[in-house]
C-alpha cells in the first residue's frame, strides 16, 4: 500500500478550504455589524476560491478521481457523483457571484453589502455540507474500489495537476488562505475559535 493516498491529499486541500470559509463567517458578522472589509481582503478572497477551490482542487476531482471512479462502475449520473458535480456547478456560479458582489461592495460599500453577505452566507451552507460529503462518503468508498495501483497513477495524476498549475502557485494559495485569516480577524486563531 502507498504511503500517501490521493485522497489525504483532497482531505488537506479541503481543510485549507474549511479555513477560509470560517473566515467567511466573520466576514459576515463585521459587515453586518457595519465595519468596512478591505478590498485587498475581497479580491484575495474571490482569488482564493477560484484558483485553489475550483482550478486546483474541484478539477483533481472532477478531472481525475471522479473519472477513475466512473471507470471503476460508479455511475456519474447517480448517487454521490451526480449530487457532487451538481455542487461543483453551484461553487463555481457562486465564486463567480462573489467576485461580482465583491466589486460592486468595493465600489459602493453600502449599495454592494446585502448582496455580498447573500453571497457569502450561500458560500458557508454550500462548502461544510459538499466537503462533509466527500470526506465521509466519497473518499472513504474510493479507498475501498482501488487498488495500489490505481491509487498511485491517482497521485502521480494529482502531483501532475499540481505542477501544471505551478507548485509554488498551490503553496502560494495555502500561505494565502492564513494570511485571509490575520487580515480578516486580525490573528488566525479566533478564526479558528469560530
Ligand atoms: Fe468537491
Ligand atoms: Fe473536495
Amino acid at each position: 500500500m502507498t504511503s500517501r493516498k490521493p485522497t489525504e491529499e483532497l482531505e488537506r486541500e479541503h481543510r485549507v478550504i474549511q479555513q477560509v470559509v470560517g473566515g467567511m463567517a466573520i466576514l459576515i458578522e463585521k459587515l453586518e455589524s457595519g465595519k468596512q472589509v478591505e478590498a485587498a481582503v475581497l479580491t484575495d478572497l474571490s482569488e482564493f476560491m477560484q484558483t485553489f477551490g475550483d482550478r486546483c482542487h474541484h478539477a483533481k476531482e472532477e478531472d481525475y478521481l471522479f473519472k477513475l471512479l466512473e471507470k471503476k462502475g460508479v455511475p456519474v449520473s447517480g448517487c454521490p457523483l451526480a449530487v457532487l458535480l451538481h455542487e461543483h456547478e453551484k461553487g463555481r456560479s457562486l465564486m463567480a457571484d462573489l467576485k461580482l458582489t465583491s466589486e460592486t461592495y468595493i465600489r459602493t460599500p453600502n449599495a454592494g453589502r446585502e448582496a455580498l453577505i447573500g453571497t457569502l452566507r450561500k458560500l458557508i451552507e454550500l462548502y461544510p455540507a459538499h466537503i462533509w460529503k466527500e470526506d465521509y462518503l466519497l473518499f472513504p468508498m474510493a479507498n475501498k474500489l482501488l487498488n495500489d495501483s490505481e491509487q498511485r497513477e491517482l497521485l502521480a495524476r494529482f502531483d501532475q495537476h499540481d505542477s501544471e498549475i505551478g507548485i509554488d502557485v498551490h503553496h502560494g494559495f495555502e500561505q494565502l488562505a492564513g494570511r485571509l485569516l490575520e487580515m480578516i480577524c486580525g490573528d488566525a486563531s479566533a478564526c479558528h475559535a469560530a
